[in-house]
């Protein structure tokens, strides 16, 4: 079993197959980083996979929970058709402001859309403003309302939507029965929700890589 330097070494290996990010993702990582927000943005290769999708799913419409500075919007927001939108939720408003001025240096800003606010009360609003359905969502934030955002993302949803959730493996933490971390036991909830939701088509995927062990969760509504 190859240890954790090996997955970072084939993360490392893949972009330098694919090249560095382009100059406006390198720049978001630096300015997040200089603003002291914690690197918790997805891998380059997640990235790359999440502009895949929206492209294979030919996404115009995406929902995102959770901003951060702005680096999956970004990966997300390069693959929408011109006139396609990304709606990203995020409650920080100092980070909704480096995501911001991110996503306009990337030529971005006519596409991407970020509310500042509790998820679950943006999600509200989406929906009573009649926002849905979304083509593509993908939800990072806390994970303790994972299972409450499922639930939002599928009203927002119609047949087809593709939905992918970060972060549901948690270093396998998930697989060892109950927790007393509210963490690791959000993302159980949320795990057992999407498996057992007869409205959806989910597969669970542990990754590894650069960032360690986790994984995504992958489904489309019926
Ligand atoms: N998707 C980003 C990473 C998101 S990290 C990327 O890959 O680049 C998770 C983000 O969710 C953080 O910015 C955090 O401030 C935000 N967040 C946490 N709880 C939230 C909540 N209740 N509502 C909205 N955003 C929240
Ligand atoms: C962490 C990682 C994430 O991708 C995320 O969305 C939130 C937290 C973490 O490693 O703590
Ligand atoms: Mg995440």
């Amino acid at each position: 079993m190859v240890g954790d330097d090996g997955f970072a070494a084939v993360d490392a290996y893949l972009d330098g197959l694919f090249g560095d990010d382009d100059p406006s993702l390198t720049a978001a990582l630096e300015r997040a980083e200089e603003a002291g927000l914690p690197a918790i943005n997805v891998s380059s290769s997640h990235g790359r996979l999440l502009h895949v999708l929206v492209l294979a799913r030919r996404a115009a419409r995406v929902l995102e929970i959770g901003t951060l500075g702005g680096y999956s919007a970004i990966w997300m927001a390069r693959a929408l058709p011109p006139d396609g939108r990304l709606v990203s939720l995020e409650r920080d408003p100092t980070y909704a402001e480096i995501a911001r001025g991110s996503i306009e240096r990337a030529g971005l800003a006519d596409r991407v859309e970020i509310r500042v606010g509790r998820a679950l009360d943006s999600l509200a609003n989406l929906e009573r403003e009649g926002a849905g359905p979304f083509d593509m969502a993908f939800i990072d934030a806390d994970k303790e309302p994972y299972a409450a955002y499922l639930q939002a993302v599928v009203r927002l949803s119609a047949p087809g939507t593709l939905i992918i959730a970060d972060n549901v493996v948690r270093g396998g933490a998930v697989a060892h029965g109950p927790s007393d971390d509210p963490v690791v036991t959000g993302i159980q909830r949320f795990n057992a929700a999407l498996a057992a939701d007869a409205r959806l088509a989910g597969a669970v995927i542990q990754m590894v890589g650069a960032k360690g062990h986790d994984g995504m969760a992958f489904a489309v509504v019926r």
